[in-house]
């Protein structure tokens, strides 16, 4: 008997269905979404019309960004949060109430494995830079304390470089620590005083945004999780008033409730920064991600 009719006919006008009809439609949601992304590929495909040698091109791309994936850097992170798709999955999935603090990205540097540390300790371990006091509250909607939360930070030093960017130069962890509130849902500890940095351009990303000329800059600021039993995890931003390139974040990420002045202060006698901030969470809502 003929097999013919079990051929599979490819060309422009099928060659996405072709690819469905094989796949079908899983029931595993990342396989749904990656389905789709092929499609849309196809889609690309006809309307750019690469050549094999410009295709190779993106494929080699593509595979210099999972060759600079590890346990320390997150390059594919890093494409997603440059190309808005981070921004945007965060926006749909993570819009709050008014005076609820809003989500930002979480970017490619965050650390699961951070240590926790005293209230009122210093997360600067190498102590290089201008001394900051950052001190804050958890609290609900109707600002009750929330005292079973964990806050876990983590920040760029003076130069504008993460611990995970600088493996050799900086301790391990510096900048990051994990704190519990006091019983007043209170926390306080002491840092430096982060820079702003470029989005790293020693990878593939950053090298072909560069050249497209796409501003890479983030203006200063500190990142939080904040996480406590029945509330939303809240991971977000706290950006430096002062920093003059407030506007220029590559990333389209700073939102006036995330800006606080670093005010002037004084530490141990010596001049030194302090910054007060209050993460407003709210309650777990069925059908939402934690
Ligand atoms: C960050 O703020 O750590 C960051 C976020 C996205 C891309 C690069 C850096
Ligand atoms: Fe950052």
């Amino acid at each position: 008997m003929s097999r013919a009719a079990d051929l599979i006919t490819f060309d422009e006008a099928t060659s996405a269905e072709a690819f469905t009809s094989r796949f079908g439609t899983p029931d595993d949601a990342t396989a749904r979404l990656l389905s789709a992304v092929v499609c849309h590929v196809h889609e690309l495909i006809k309307e750019f019309r690469p050549t094999q040698e410009q295709w190779r091109k993106v494929l080699d791309f593509l595979t210099e960004v999972g060759h600079a994936s590890d346990e320390r850097r997150q390059e594919w992170v890093l494409f997603s949060d440059l190309v808005g798709a981070s921004a945007l999955v965060e926006e749909i999935n993570s819009r709050r109430p008014s005076g609820a603090t809003p989500n930002t990205i979480r970017g490619p540097f965050f650390r699961t494995d951070t240590p926790e540390r005293a209230l009122g300790s210093s997360i600067s371990l190498d102590g290089a830079g201008l001394p900051l006091l950052v001190e804050g509250r958890i609290e609900d909607l109707d600002g009750l304390p929330i005292t079973t939360a964990e806050i876990i930070t983590w920040q760029a030093n003076a130069e504008g470089y993460y611990e995970n960017q600088q493996p050799d130069l900086q301790p391990e962890f510096n900048l990051r620590g994990l704190f519990r509130p006091d019983q007043d849902g209170k926390f306080h500890y002491r840092t430096v005083r982060p820079a702003g940095y470029g989005v790293p351009g020693d990878g593939p990303v950053g090298r072909l945004f560069a050249q497209a000329g796409y501003p890479l800059h983030r203006p200063a600021h500190l990142h939080f999780v904040v996480r406590a039993p029945g509330f939303e995890t809240i991971t977000t931003h706290i950006y430096d008033a002062n920093d003059p390139r407030l506007g220029e974040d590559a990333l389209f990420g700073v939102r006036p409730e995330l800006v606080h002045p670093f005010e002037q202060t004084v530490i141990d006698g010596k001049p030194a920064s302090c910054v007060s901030v209050r993460f407003v969470m709210v309650r777990a809502r069925p059908g939402r991600s934690k």
